[in-house]
């Protein structure tokens, strides 16, 4: 099996693709049943069953009015996640301040709609979230590969410079970072910012992980820069990654802009339903993540024990290598032992997701009769 789609597809010649997309395949990693799934860094800890009851008591509510249209621009669902950044950030934002969409990944999708596009570049410091350079080649906008250190962190300075010369619209930053888990400072990143500011480019700071970071948000830079916009999601820390909820923090004048690349009526009613519940339980749904973060730690040091080395991470996954041989063949003998990780197309790396105690048991026996093979 390969752990990716296959690149490289020849399309009919009838069929008027994109010239930009004929080279394209699907993202998407594997999705396979029966097998212990530590590769989407996904919240191992299903929904409580308070929750899941409110949810379906507050679905059967508002099923009555389905034959109409959602609200939408969401305006309840976007007041609630203005008070849940407000709690976590001390900041004082509303729901001019806040967009919603399906997943963060419409939310980055909208963003290149409005600000991307042909004739316009985007930059990003790799590796990083790879979708950000999907959707700029998908929205025909120039990508250009930023680096990190060999520790996989910013060099504020340098990233400045990169950002001066090459005069972008949109500048991405994940933090923590996908797939290194390694996380940038408030003040690294306010020196991006203010080289954004410089040559009229907005930041984006990715924050899907940002609740298993001790790190303050970005979000607490926007009064002072307006150009610095903070995409996030409730597939992680809410556990909620199958109702598909992403959200932006951003001066108003990028959630008008917001309203005018949206699909009308883009957020169904049921998921607006769901989500706005989900924030009322915020406190339960984020109850396990507590044992996420000490779990991060016992598997990194077994890995490192294991006489490989795990990148110190922020986030709910850990970005490995250490070990011999090529990345795909040792994903292949984890997952011939029932156990998913992630191949991320960086030689010499793995990276594996936090999973429950039992599962990442399961991922640290895999790994110890590996390494005694
Ligand atoms: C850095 C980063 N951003 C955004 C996303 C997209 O999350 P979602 O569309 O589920 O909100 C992911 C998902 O893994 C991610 O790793």
């Amino acid at each position: 099996m390969s752990n990716e789609n296959d690149a490289g597809r020849t399309w009919p010649q009838w069929l008027p693709l994109r010239e930009n997309l004929r080279g394209s395949s699907p993202y998407g990693a594997p999705q396979i049943p029966h097998v212990i799934s530590l590769n989407t860094n996904e919240n191992p800890h299903p929904l409580p069953s308070e929750v899941r009851d409110r949810i379906m008591d507050r679905i059967a509510e508002i099923s009555t009015d389905l034959n109409r249209y959602p609200d939408r621009d969401a305006i309840q669902l976007r007041t609630k996640l203005a008070a849940y950044i407000n709690q976590l950030s001390h900041e004082r934002f509303d729901s001019r301040n806040i967009w919603a969409a399906n997943g963060s990944n419409e939310i980055l999708q909208t963003l290149f709609l409005a600000f991307g596009g042909s004739n316009r570049t985007a930059i990003g410091f790799t590796p990083s979230y790879s979708v950000h350079p999907m959707i700029a080649n998908i929205t025909g906008t120039s990508w250009i590969a930023g680096s990190r250190d060999s520790d996989f962190k910013i060099h504020s300075e340098g990233a400045a410079s990169g950002i001066r010369e090459v005069k972008p619209r949109l500048v991405f930053l994940t933090t923590p970072n996908n797939p290194s888990g390694t996380s940038t400072s408030i003040a690294d990143i306010e020196v991006l910012a203010r080289a954004s500011a410089e040559v009229g480019a907005l930041l984006v700071v990715d924050e899907a992980y940002g609740e298993f970071s001790s790190e303050d948000s970005a979000v607490t830079l926007i009064v002072r820069n307006p150009n610095v916009v903070v995409s996030r999601t409730m597939s992680k820390a809410f556990a909620f990654a199958g109702a598909r909820v992403g959200y932006l923090v951003a001066h108003p004048s990028v959630i008008d802009a917001m309203l005018v690349t949206r699909l009308p009526y883009h957020l169904s009613a049921l998921t607006q339903a769901a989500a706005e519940t989900a924030i009322e339980c915020a406190d339960l749904l984020q109850s396990g993540l507590d044992e996420i973060r000490e779990e991060r730690e016992r598997v990194s040091a077994a890995i490192n024990l294991n006489g490989w080395k795990a990148i110190p991470s922020s986030a709910n996954f850990i970005l490995f290598t250490g070990f011999s041989g090529v990345s795909q063949d040792l994903w292949q003998t984890f997952l011939d032992r029932g156990v998913l990780i992630r191949d991320i197309s960086l030689e010499g790396y793995l990276r594996v997701t936090v999973g429950t105690r039992n599962e990442n048991d399961a991922f640290i026996a895999a790994m110890h009769e590996i390494a005694s093979y």
